[in-house]
């Protein structure tokens, strides 16, 4: 929600902040802008409604000189999307610039104050406010005029601001969103992510809540919101720069699909060491993981899906009962979590503001809290007891793909972590497991050639919804001679069973994204209470039914939705000839797996097959309309 770059150093700022907001892009991208300190004294402001790209040619007409710059790109909360409403704001002198990230929430009773005080607002934004307060306060002294206004704020801020009258600084500050500063030779960088000047520096300094950064070529002082000074060594960043780009993918979303065997089989080299299993960043003792009864999973998304198929998991490989949440739910009810409670949440981003206030919740009620987090360092991954890092890498294209593999990879590892300190497998029985899950990335690997081999059919299936789609439209607004309206074609259901039921659900929000068009998931049991009435000859169900101890009720299944029409896309194991029965549109076939690991395996299809829909459908894949990679607001 909103990205943050900042920069002073000895290099024109311009087409630096553009980069940097460019790989802050999935953060929001309804407007964007920048305020830049020309050297004379004053501050040059551009800004635009929509992509970056808009700021960008803009800037190329009119570039902005100066080496001290903060940019901004939003996603709105208050306020549409407007020039106007884009950051950065200004004072009424025009001496001081802010840009910011979360939500100002008594900004109405500041702009009240204000207002009677003769300030002018200009745009509808709850971000004004600080720009009109810091200019309230300033006597001379930036850093401290931001501190006493940063008092009269409550919310969440990521907040960064230059004045004209203090060339070449810049101080932010923060509360519940990220800010992370990033050291270099002579010059530093400020951005809501680390992946934004990563290929500047990888020493960073994740600021906490409530602390102040001042930052010039040559230095960055932390204090916190009373003016103590706060000393904190830069840690250094191992992600790989070339993984924020494309690398030769039409979309990043695409890379990050293909981009999965390699970090899974990364992620199991780095955890299991002579098949035993090791998480070196938890430092949570055995001792103490075994006052734990119960777990509890809270996420959002993606990685709520991930935590349904972490419940599966852990009831298999582990005593423990399971439950799973969205975070969202779990905060407002009165969970029954206490002492002998294990929560784990799941959050790529470690920013999500459900799942953060769930977690806080949890501690609250004396639970143990693990995270499972790929931004590292991220609020999340900071205030749980313990955590375990992804390590998928930056996930730039907004809808989740690697870090859902990722999350899967380690609930797995962590599963059977927990039954080698509980024993409740064999030493055998849990090294069996290991060697299977050693193999899964190579049968990933195989059907995402699978996948390259025949692009062409399914760039062609795709092609065929879409025909089929339009068509289902047109007769539903021509109605048919019988004066009835037909459903049109554009539906989508996703049936799966057991450990795979949780990738209905992702492989229908994956579609949904991207491609807009409506998707259920269901577990496939389900389907006769209701989701059948929905059948006939115009939905697409893509039926999740490799080889598992389910796969005959499965089947079932498949024969009632054939029985009623229904266009079948299956997802079998290879060798399935019984599939061919029903007829099916096409099949979708997946080497031989494991059930308890076939989601790691079954998921690739269906992340392509939105893919390829929402590509045949002329979609803007990676940043799809009215979504945010990371939501910092409830
Ligand atoms: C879906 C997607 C979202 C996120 C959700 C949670 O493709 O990206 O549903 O999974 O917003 O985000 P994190 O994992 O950052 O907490």
């Amino acid at each position: 929600m909103c990205g943050i770059f900042g920069y002073t150093g000895h290099k024109e700022a311009q087409n630096l902040i553009i980069q940097g907001l460019k790989q802050l892009e999935y953060r929001g991208y309804d407007s964007s802008g920048l305020a830049i300190q020309n050297g004379t004294h004053a501050i040059c402001v551009e800004k635009t409604h929509g992509k970056i790209k808009n700021l960008e040619e803009i800037l190329k007409k009119t570039p902005l000189k100066g080496r001290t710059a903060i940019g901004h790109t939003r996603w709105a909360t208050h306020g549409i999307p407007s020039r106007e409403n884009a950051h950065p704001h200004l004072d009424n002198h025009e001496q001081i610039a802010v840009v910011h990230n979360g939500i100002i929430e008594n900004h109405f009773d500041l702009k009240e104050t204000l207002e009677s005080e003769g300030v002018r607002f200009r745009s509808e934004t709850d971000t004004e406010v600080i720009v009109h307060l810091v200019a309230k306060y300033y006597k001379g002294n930036l850093e401290n005029a931001v501190r006493r206004a940063l008092k009269d704020l409550k919310g969440t801020y990521a907040v960064a601001v230059i004045c004209s009258s203090e060339p070449g600084k810049i101080v932010a500050a923060r509360m519940d969103s990220p800010l992370v500063v990033g050291i270099g030779k002579t010059e530093n960088f400020l951005a809501s992510d680390v992946s934004a000047f990563l290929e500047h520096t990888n020493r960073v300094i994740f600021l906490e809540n409530q602390e102040i950064v001042s930052l010039t070529d040559n230095a960055v002082k932390i204090t916190d919101i009373a003016g103590r000074a706060v000393s904190r060594e830069p840690v250094k960043i191992n992600w790989d720069p070339a993984q924020a780009k494309k690398g030769g993918f039409e979309h990043f979303m695409l890379k990050e699909i293909f981009e999965q065997p390699s970090i899974l089989s990364a992620i199991y080299k780095e955890r299991v060491n002579g098949l035993k299993v090791h998480f070196d960043e938890l430092k949570i003792t055995a001792s103490k993981l075994k006052s734990i009864k119960r777990i509890v999973i809270i996420a959002c998304g993606t990685a709520y899906h991930a935590g349904l198929v972490g419940k599966y998991i852990f009831e298999e490989f582990t005593k423990f009962p399971v439950w799973v949440d969205t975070s969202s739910e779990f905060r407002y009810r009165d969970p029954k979590v206490g002492k002998d409670t294990l929560v784990i949440a799941i959050s790529q981003s470690g920013e999500t503001a459900d799942t953060l206030a769930g977690l806080r919740e949890a501690k609250k009620k004396g639970a143990l809290t693990i995270s499972i987090c790929n931004v590292l360092g991220s609020t999340i991954a900071r205030e749980s007891q313990g955590v375990i890092y992804t390590h998928a890498g930056p996930e730039i294209a907004v809808a989740s793909t690697k870090a859902y593999t990722a999350q899967l990879m380690i609930l797995y590892l962590m599963a059977i972590y927990f039954d080698q300190i509980f024993k409740t497998l064999s030493l055998g029985q849990s090294r069996v497991l290991l060697k299977a899950l050693s193999h899964v990335p190579a049968l990933m690997q195989e059907v995402l050639d699978m996948y390259k081999k025949e692009e062409k059919e399914w760039a062609a299936n795709a092609h065929d919804f879409n025909v089929r789609y339009h068509e289902g439209l047109e007769r539903y607004f021509s109605a048919d001679p019988a004066g009835r309206k037909r459903s049109p074609n554009g539906f989508f259901l996703y049936l799966g069973r057991n450990i795979n039921y949780p990738n209905a659900l992702e492989g229908a929000l994956k579609l949904k994204e991207i491609s807009y068009i409506p998707a259920e998931g269901y577990p496939a049991g389900e389907m006769k209470h209701g989701p059948i009435a929905l059948i006939d000859e115009n939905p697409w169900v893509i039926c999740i039914a490799p080889k598992s101890k389910t796969y005959d009720k499965m089947f079932s299944n498949i024969q009632e939705i054939k029985a009623r029409n229904g266009i079948i896309v299956p997802i079998v194991t290879r060798g399935d000839t019984q599939i061919h029965k029903v007829k099916p549109l096409y099949v979708v076939e997946i080497p031989e797996v494991e059930e308890i690991f076939s989601p790691l395996v079954t998921i690739l299809p269906l992340q392509l097959i939105a893919y390829c829909i929402a590509k045949e459908f002329g979609e803007d894949i990676d940043q799809p309309r009215n979504l945010a990679k990371s939501v910092t607001v409830e």
